[in-house]
């Protein structure tokens, strides 16, 4: 019992998939029968990786262990730009059932398609990952990820399916009708971003409807990267667990890892699937588990796709197994695009959304301006206060101020604004406004 309510536990070990719990020889030996088949699909059918893996002087036939895979090239979204829009796909068009897109801030998109026994896949690692989160068959399902070219809508969707839950595909927007739908259908599961999962906390509270009292048991939530104080925030706000999860269209969408309800440690990465490393990603080296750098993926049984050695540019650790004896993840703390250098000094959106929650006065909601005056770079933290009593005071920006310079480094200019001033995401988050090419 939590809030008054009774919170899901973990999976009972029948209920897991056979590998989820396997010894680590069992896991590896999968592993490299697949990743054999893996390089040798993508030499054969894909003329760019054979280009690039015979440039490198490497051959499939090189792989006798799981290491051997360092010394094949890596796959960044450059190379998915070249081949525009498929030149990477290792099967015939008809056969490819489905195809996606990221949305690519600049320049073309990058474009991804799924076999028959891809989308398989995809569905039951989302159905892994929703019973890892605590979900069950029976259970409805709300999705308020976005539906269309981006795989949250329809990742989430099918995973709910297939392990037998209904589904309300209500996709992200409407807040007001999200609202009234979870009140009305009654969900135990919610699948939305964290940031989207706020902005629909304060349409309850604008309703004068108590979110807590909601039939909400369980979060899962991802796409962006998010903090435990973010966490904290929302288990709080609506009296549910809210777990991890993780993905990216270019190896697969939503449910490449998934955070367990029971340990909430971060996130198991389903190695039957899916083949991790970290590297360090200002010299390409990779780096032992435990250490902190870029996340690297390749997949296992991808046919449309296979995506070897994927630079992800997200930051994470490669931790050992703890509720499945796959290895998993921590948190994601952001990629390595979007790290500020203020002053020299390195800067995530979430070290400082932190520091943001840690204050009782301040909105979760933020956004941060980076404007160069001069010649050096500013950053200026604009947050909303709190609604209501407990709204911040004067004191609270200097505090924020002093804090962030003591735990971060780096001297910031805070503006505190009024509750419901800064713009809501109804998908993933903008965190940072560059607002350098400007005056
Ligand atoms: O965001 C897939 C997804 C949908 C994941 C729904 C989870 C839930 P893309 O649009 O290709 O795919 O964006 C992938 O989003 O490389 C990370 O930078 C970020 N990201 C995804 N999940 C997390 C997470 C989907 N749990 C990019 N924590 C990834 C932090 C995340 N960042």
């Amino acid at each position: 019992m939590k809030f008054g309510k009774t919170l899901r536990g973990g999976s009972p070990r029948r209920l897991l998939d056979p590998i989820e719990i396997a010894s680590r020889d069992e896991i590896a030996a999968l592993q490299l029968a697949r990743l054999r088949w893996t390089l040798s699909h993508a030499f054969k059918r894909v003329p760019h990786y054979r280009k690039k893996f015979l440039a490198a002087g490497v051959h499939p036939k090189d792989l006798k262990r799981l290491e051997d895979l360092r010394h094949f090239p890596y796959t960044t979204k450059d190379d998915l730009r070249a081949t525009y829009p498929d030149g990477m796909f290792a099967v015939p068009r008809e056969r490819v059932l489905r195809i996606h897109a990221s949305s690519g801030t600049t320049g073309k998109p990058t474009v991804v398609g799924y076999t028959k026994a891809d989308l398989d896949n995809w569905a039951d690692l989302v159905a892994r990952s929703i019973r890892a989160a605590g979900g069950r068959p029976g259970d409805t399902i709300h999705v308020a990820y976005g539906y269309g070219l981006f795989t949250g809508g329809l990742g989430a969707h099918y995973g709910a399916e297939r392990l037998g839950c209904a589904v309300v595909p209500m996709s992200g927007g409407q807040t007001e009708k999200q609202v009234q739908l979870i009140t009305d259908l009654k969900p135990q599961i919610i699948m939305v971003t964290p940031s989207y999962m706020l902005a629909i906390a304060d349409e309850f509270e604008r309703q004068g409807l108590d979110a807590r009292r909601s039939s909400l048991l369980v979060g899962i939530h991802g796409a962006e990267p998010w903090t435990d104080e973010m966490r904290r925030e929302i288990e709080d706000r609506f009296a549910l667990d809210a777990v991890d999860i993780y993905g990216l269209s270019e190896v697969m969408g939503p449910g490449v890892a998934n955070e367990c309800i029971e340990t909430k440690d971060g996130l198991t990465i389903w190695e039957d699937h899916f083949y991790p490393e970290i590297l360090d990603p200002a010299t390409g080296t990779p780096l032992p588990d435990g250490t902190t750098g870029e996340l690297v993926i390749t997949s296992l049984t991808k046919e449309a796709l296979p995506i070897i050695r994927y630079r992800t540019r997200d930051i994470t650790t490669l931790l050992p197994g703890t509720a499945r004896s796959m290895r998993r993840i921590g948190r994601v703390t952001g990629r390595s695009d979007d790290m500020l250098i203020v002053r020299g000094v390195n800067v995530f959106p979430t070290q400082i959304e932190e520091l943001i929650l840690r204050e009782p006065g301040l909105s979760p909601h933020y956004v941060l301006e980076i404007r160069r005056d001069g010649r050096l770079d500013e950053l200026d933290v604009v947050v909303e206060m709190k609604s209501g009593p407990t709204g911040a005071t004067t004191d609270t920006a200097d505090r924020l101020v002093q804090k962030i310079k003591g735990y971060i480094g780096v001297t910031v200019r805070v503006r505190i604004e009024p509750a419901g001033s800064i713009a809501r995401s109804m998908g993933k988050a903008k965190r940072v406004i560059d607002l350098r090419g400007s005056r």
